[in-house]
């Protein structure tokens, strides 16, 4: 983890109090911090940092084996979805691209919630000061970190069977990475100080999360109160297994979510639901068709909504 972010850290356990954290350094190269850890002076909780990657979960590291995006198959499923257009893929998604437009460049530091392989987050490395790409799954913030540093993967895209076509992923030279990290942390206990971000982004997450009202209330805490963006986007596949429908934001016929998720969600935003603190203006919404692949002849076309919100 470079150590030009840990000024922004904040322990995830003791929220909604935010106590900074206090680093202890074993290994550092180039102010990246790859070996060490991170301790909460309130709660005593340590946080660690291995091969670079700070896990900043409230419950500290995460158990890896129950979550599918540790699975190495959908792990290149979604590098194939990030980088298809840079590797000059027949059927390359431009959605990434598409997301990364509507956001402005400005000063200040943009926040990418649950990043996976980090497309979304190298594209606002180019417009924001500092970027931190955050995803609670250790394989695709390893994945990124990797890619960030060494600005090049080797990757094995599964074609049928066990047959794979290793491929050489290159980042494009004029792409900064000085100012961007990735970070294992919880999005709906985000380890940042209260309006920290200039930027922040929630891109087909909000419905694989068990708290979904609690992941964009901490965006919300985490947005300057003035001069915010705000990039959203979902397909709302909402699901019981993921959440209680009590939970969900949409899809549901009776209580304080009924109906639509993307009307529901710029309602709640411009502050029509009376929850989130000062409201949002939305600029503009609507689909944008992303795509992921699992092996040569089957690719998934998802529309995701997207709401973008400034304020
Ligand atoms: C459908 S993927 C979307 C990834 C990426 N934003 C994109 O659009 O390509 C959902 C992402 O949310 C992450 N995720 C799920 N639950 C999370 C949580 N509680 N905290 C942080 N990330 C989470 C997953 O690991 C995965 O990377």
């Amino acid at each position: 983890m470079k150590q030009a972010f840990l000024d922004l850290l904040i322990c995830p356990h003791c929220l909604p109090g935010e106590y900074p954290l206090q680093a202890s350094i074993q290994d550092s190269r180039q102010g990246d911090i790859i070996t060490g850890s991170l301790s909460c002076p309130q709660c005593q909780k340590v946080y660690a940092i291995e091969e670079g990657v700070a896990f900043l979960a409230p419950q500290g590291k995460i158990p890896q084996a129950t979550n599918r995006y540790e699975m190495p198959a959908v792990v290149a499923s979604y590098l194939w979805s990030h980088y298809s257009d840079l590797l000059g893929e027949e059927m390359a998604t431009d959605a990434y691209q598409r997301w990364a437009g509507l956001m402005r460049p400005s000063p200040g530091n943009c926040l990418d919630g649950g990043c996976a392989v980090g497309r979304f987050a190298f594209e606002m490395a180019k417009k924001f000061d500092l970027v931190v790409g955050l995803d609670n799954s250790v394989a695709f913030i390893r994945t990124a970190r990797e890619l960030m540093s060494k600005r090049r993967l080797d990757l094995a895209l599964p074609e049928e069977g066990m047959l794979q076509r290793h491929v050489t992923l290159e980042l494009p030279p004029d792409w900064p990475t000085f100012n961007l990290d990735f970070i294992v942390a919880d999005a709906q206990a985000l380890p940042f100080r209260s309006g920290t971000f200039a930027g922040l982004a929630s891109l087909n997450m909000v419905d694989k999360l068990p708290k979904p009202l609690q992941h964009l209330s901490e965006i919300n805490r985490l947005a300057k109160p003035r001069g915010a963006q705000f990039l959203f986007s979902d397909p709302f596949s909402w699901s019981t297994d993921v959440a209680s429908a009590t939970e969900w934001l949409g899809g549901s016929e009776a209580g304080p979510f009924a109906g639509r998720a993307q009307t529901n969600i710029i309602d709640l935003l411009e502050g029509r639901k009376g929850c989130l603190d000062p409201c949002w203006q939305v600029e503009s919404h609507g689909p944008i068709w992303w795509k992921i692949r699992t092996h040569c002849n089957h690719y998934e076309m998802i529309r995701s909504c997207f709401i973008k919100a400034s304020r």
